[in-house]
């Protein structure tokens, strides 16, 4: 096993550096084009890190300013694409390689994707985006030419008699079963229907109403905006619950004396939202057998009846304008690339059938590279749990193995959940018309809401399941295409680490707080104030906590490089950028930091760093140096 994907990885190195050397030989395969992408980055990444660091503060004095002390004049360079934050690297990396490739998408799902992408790309000027909703999206197409005159003042709605026209019941339910709830969240995981409050009701100030709308209400007159806004600035404030109810005290005794028990919550529905609910469900065609047996959960019944009193109290108008307005911010799509997120799992699909990867490396290449760097981690947190018995409940029994085998698992899961047959045969029935932006992705989000109703529920943030692995393996993926593995170890393998709490360890923190605060004492002196100065506990929390997940990741950075003699592709090309793998992973790490909040940064990473042999052991700081401090933190534990 171990030789079989040895070799191809060695390859594949070798390929980088080779590609890295030789950019001037001039070849025309297919694959080179791709080829020169991945190289081009990979070297620019070495030398944004080089470029980063000012060469004339050391290390040891201050290692924070030495590693980001450039950036300023970095970010003035010509070249926007060079002047690019270094934290935002890995989605910048997937943004990229997702741009490059969505024309090379072989899959139904992902050519859906592809297409809407390219759609969204090409709309063209923004300022006729409403414009081009309402001419695109059929259930507003069909009232366009009275939707012009939108938003509606009340002399407007009553000359045009709009009431008989448009109706915000409708408008709010059609929308909500295209994927973009406004007033009432209803959402599905398999067999089971939630109805819930909407979650942070879109409220700005009148002023960003204002703003918000400038757009559409140029050459009307300046009152119009100020009138619009505020009465939906009304109408979100008393949703949220921010005003006092007009018959409040009616309200609040029926509530009070109706409130049940916790999980007994009954939904009682008044003709509104019973209307609501009618369209919304007609229009997801659910057959009456599906909608009969699935369990229907409310959220927050109480929160649901007062914003549905507070409508029932509005002007339709105003809630018609308020509806219309929530569904024309949210689908502006300033940056195209959200809809890889929004479809993230077509994309997942796409790239799981390995199409447009392969060229690159082959997908057991990738599991077994994946699952190399996860052991450690797999190892640290078999023996957590073991040592934790009750922990062990909350797992599935497949995760209870000996041996925790994280490329089954990934397979086990993607098989199921990017299930390529099951996902083409629900979204084939999605049928796009060329150039309809709007009405495309309306329907794909149809198709998306539908197609959750038949899906489990997945919690990709929850590092105890399968689906936050998957995700994660195919960001590793990628940006092992775009960047050297050190790139890997120091953004996504510590965030691995540091989210999954397997490190925590009270005696140790009270340990590294009496620690770190003799430290100040000792060191604290104006010159170094920065460096020394005194940490709240919430950050002695924070430096303990990276401390840890920094060695965790500098481990298996090492571990990977002596587990596949890696390290000679490694210090081959580091070397001709002046670096090492020794100090590498603490220039990549601190980077990720520049220019974010500085001095709450430079305290919590150089007492990070200061405290650590393997910093000492890597930059030879003097005996005296600011960053050498005679007795180190955080040092003394049992593994
Ligand atoms: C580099 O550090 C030195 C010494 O602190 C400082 O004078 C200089 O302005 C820094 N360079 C940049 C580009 O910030
Ligand atoms: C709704 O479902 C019926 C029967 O299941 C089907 O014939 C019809 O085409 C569906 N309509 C839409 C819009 O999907
Ligand atoms: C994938 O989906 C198809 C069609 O729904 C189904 O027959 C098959 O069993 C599924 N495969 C897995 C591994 O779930």
């Amino acid at each position: 096993m171990r030789w079989q994907w040895q070799l191809p990885m060695l390859l594949m190195a070798m390929r980088l550096v080779h590609g890295q050397q030789a950019t001037a030989e001039a070849t025309t395969e297919e694959q080179d084009e791709a080829a020169k992408f991945f190289t081009r980055l990979y070297k620019r990444n070495l030398q944004q890190l080089v470029a980063l660091r000012n060469e004339s503060i050391e290390p040891c004095d201050d290692f924070y300013a030495h590693a980001c002390g450039n950036f300023g004049a970095l970010g003035q360079a010509p070249d926007p694409d060079d002047a690019l934050p270094p934290f935002l690297y890995n989605l910048q990396d997937r943004m990229q390689f997702f741009q490059v490739q969505h024309e090379n998408f072989q899959t139904l799902p992902g050519k859906l994707l592809a297409q809407l992408y390219g759609e969204c790309r090409m709309r063209g000027q923004q300022h006729a985006h409403l414009e081009h909703m309402l001419e695109q999206v059929p259930f507003l197409a069909a009232h366009q030419v009275v939707l012009a005159g939108w938003p509606f003042l009340r002399h407007q709605w009553q000359r045009q008699q709009l009431d008989g026209q448009l109706n915000w019941i409708q408008l709010a339910a059609q929308l909500a079963a295209h994927g973009l709830p406004t007033l009432l969240h209803i959402y599905f995981a398999e067999q089971t229907i939630y109805v819930a409050p909407i979650q942070e009701l879109p409220c700005p100030s009148q002023r960003e109403f204002k703003a918000s709308m400038s757009d559409v209400l140029t050459g009307r007159h300046a009152q119009v905006a100020h009138i619009v806004a505020h009465e939906m600035r009304m109408l979100c404030r008393g949703m949220r619950g921010e005003l006092p109810l007009a018959n409040s005290l009616t309200e609040g005794q029926r509530e009070r004396q109706s409130t049940p028990a916790p999980g007994q919550e009954q939904l009682e529905l008044d003709d509104n939202t019973m209307d609501y609910m009618q369209s919304f469900f007609s229009l997801l065609n659910f057959t009456e057998q599906e909608l009969a047996t699935a369990r229907k959960l409310p959220v927050n019944v109480a929160r649901i009846t007062r914003a549905w009193s507070v409508l029932r109290q509005t002007e339709p108008r105003i809630v018609y304008n308020y509806v219309l307005w929530q569904a024309q911010q949210r689908l502006v799509y300033e940056d195209c690339f959200e809809l890889a997120t929004e479809f993230e799992r077509l994309l997942h699909a796409e790239y799981w059938q390995w199409h447009v990867l392969a060229p690159q490396l082959t997908r057991d290449v990738a599991l077994a590279m994946y699952q190399l760097h996860t052991t450690r981690f797999q190892q640290r947190r078999r023996s957590t749990l073991g040592s934790r018995d009750w922990y062990g409940h909350l797992l599935p029994a497949s995760v209870e193995r000996r041996e925790l085998q994280v490329a089954r698992l990934l397979q086990a899961h993607a098989q199921h959940y990017l299930n390529i047959t099951e996902l083409t045969s629900r979204y084939g029935q999605v049928h796009f018309k060329p150039y309809y932006f709007y009405g495309n992705l309306l329907q794909l989000r149809r198709a998306q809401l539908r197609h959750s109703f038949q899906s489990p529920y997945v919690d990709a943030e929850d590092v105890q399941q399968s689906a936050y692995f998957l995700r994660h393996f195919l960001h590793f993926v990628l940006l092992s295409l775009h960047r050297p593995m050190y790139h890997y170890y120091a953004t996504q393998g510590l965030e691995l680490w540091r989210e999954s709490r397997l490190l925590q360890d009270t005696d140790g923190y009270y340990t590294a707080l009496d620690c770190l605060e003799r430290q100040t004492q000792q060191r604290y002196d104006v010159q170094q104030a920065a460096i020394y100065r005194p940490l709240s506990t919430h950050e002695v929390a924070n430096v303990f906590h990276f401390h840890r997940s920094f060695q965790a990741a500098l481990r298996d950075y090492r571990f990977w490089l002596q587990g596949e003699r890696f390290v000679f592709a490694e210090q081959f090309v580091l070397q001709y950028f002046g670096l090492d793998e020794h100090r590498i992973l603490f220039y990549a790490v601190a980077q990720q930091l520049c220019n974010r909040h500085d001095e709450i940064f430079a305290a919590q990473l150089n007492r990070g760093y200061m405290n650590m042999p393997e910093f000492q052991a890597a930059f030879k700081c003097e005996p005296e140096a600011q960053m050498n401090p005679p007795a180190k933190c955080m040092i003394n534990r049992c593994e």
